[in-house]
């Protein structure tokens, strides 16, 4: 039997990488900009990591996450989301020990088991940031401008940003005991998950992903509208900045995130028309995360955006990926017995930064034309009997049709200037 791509994954071909280039070029570049570098984390680590950062009771870690035992018993999870392996490192090599705020970016593949459809994946690839050490509201707005910029410098200028404030811990206690008593009186129409898990984390009852348990609880009171003074100070001067700086949002009671580490400022980025899985970004604060896996009580806040999504969103735009792919040069040698001087034509064109091919399938030397024609080169290199005889190479420019003879020794200035002619 054939075997395929396991489900909810998919190859990125050769023709497609382009795209994928293209829009990391873009990502990373932006952060740059903003300051942050690039960290490279595990695919997989242990799972408690995950358990203890996103929460058990988040369909992330109850529901999609790929956990495996290795060969020595170890608990191992495919990375489900990057921040909390992030965390994870700042702690381990005591990054926070040095000059505040840490500013990284990541951009690489994530696992999560759920039902794959149009920007729904099992094997998807984000793009986040994290900075790491600083409470203040304006680094708040830092990142969610970093994000727009990332939107806008890929053409994508129709969003739709929510934003809430889920608050610190304090007012979040009270809130939840509210929540709870609210939820009780109705807790038979809710889905199983939330029958067991609302009690426990109530606020998951609002992000469940079931219409019924939504329309149940209907009328419940709001994280944002019992904030504590503090939070709705942080909160205003988060929403003032981002006025100033001119990015449009829209306040979301009702955003809550789908990870337990959040406090404060959450946010997530719709792009409509893109199908059900409109959100292509989300973030928020999250300042307790650090210290519950075993570090110092050190601030985080930061971001991820779907790549596919966005590629989505990008490809709606209807633009065109400018691909540079073809050879400039192809090397037709006449005779196999003129390969090995072939070969080294080509390294020499190659380590001038000419993109240069030459045939390795043993066809004719018509054949050869004609499959330099069909990749697109610019120019050909003939060696025949009479070039390797009087010691000239011919150079072809594909467009024109022209020929001329070369001397070796002034090989790369002669293809040059054809194909800067051309
Ligand atoms: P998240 O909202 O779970 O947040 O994921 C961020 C983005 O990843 C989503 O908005 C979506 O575009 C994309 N995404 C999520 N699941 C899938 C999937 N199955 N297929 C395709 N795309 C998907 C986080 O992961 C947090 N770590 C973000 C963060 C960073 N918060 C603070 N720092």
């Amino acid at each position: 039997m054939l075997i395929k791509a396991p489900r909810g994954t998919y190859d990125i071909l050769p023709e497609d990488s382009s795209r994928w280039q293209y829009i990391e070029k873009i990502m990373k570049e932006t952060a740059e900009i903003f300051g942050y570098r690039e960290i490279r984390i595990p695919i997989f680590e242990h799972t408690e990591l995950f358990e203890r950062g996103v929460g058990e009771t988040t369909d992330i870690v109850s529901k999609e996450m790929y956990t495996f035992s290795d060969k020595a018993g170890r608990s191992l999870t495919l990375r489900p989301e990057g921040t909390a392996s992030c965390v994870r490192a700042l702690i381990e090599h005591s990054q926070y020990g040095g000059l505040l705020p840490i500013k990284w970016y990541y951009v690489g593949p994530m696992f999560r088991y759920d039902r794959p459809q149009t920007g729904r994946y099992r094997q998807f690839h984000q793009f986040g940031v994290e900075a790491f050490g600083s409470n203040n509201p304006y680094i708040d707005a830092e990142v969610i401008i970093l994000l727009i910029e990332v939107l806008l410098r890929l053409g994508l200028e129709e969003y739709e940003l929510h934003l809430n404030s889920v608050g610190c811990p304090e007012c979040r206690g009270e809130y939840r005991q509210k929540l709870i008593e609210h939820i009780e009186p109705y807790q038979d129409r809710l889905c199983k998950d939330c029958q067991t898990r609302y009690t426990q984390n109530p606020l998951r009852v609002l992000d469940c992903k079931n219409e019924a348990c939504h329309q149940a609880i209907e009328g419940y009171p709001t994280l944002f509208s019992n904030l504590c003074d503090k939070c709705q100070e942080h909160y205003a001067k988060v929403k003032e900045t981002l006025i100033e700086n001119e990015v449009s949002f829209m306040h979301d009671d009702n955003l809550v995130r789908g990870l337990d580490y959040y406090t404060n400022t959450a946010f997530e980025i719709h792009i409509p028309g893109i199908g059900a899985q409109s959100a292509v970004g989300g973030g928020g604060r999250y300042n307790g995360l650090v210290e519950e896996c075993g570090g110092p009580d050190l601030p985080g806040i930061g971001f991820a955006m779907g790549m596919e999504r966005l590629l989505l969103a990008v490809d709606k735009l209807g633009e065109k990926f400018a691909e540079d792919k073809e050879p400039d040069v192809f090397i037709a040698v006449m005779d196999p017995a003129y390969e090995s001087q072939g070969m080294k034509i080509l390294q020499l064109l190659r380590k001038a930064g000419i993109k240069a091919e030459k045939d390795y399938n043993q066809r004719k030397a018509k054949a050869q034309m004609k499959y330099a024609d069909k990749i697109g080169a610019r120019a050909v290199i003939l060696i025949g009997e009479e070039e390797v005889e009087k010691g000239f190479l011919t150079l072809r420019n594909m467009r024109s049709k022209e020929q001329f003879q070369v001397d070796p020794q002034d090989l790369v200035r002669s293809v040059c200037k054809t194909l800067l002619i051309d």
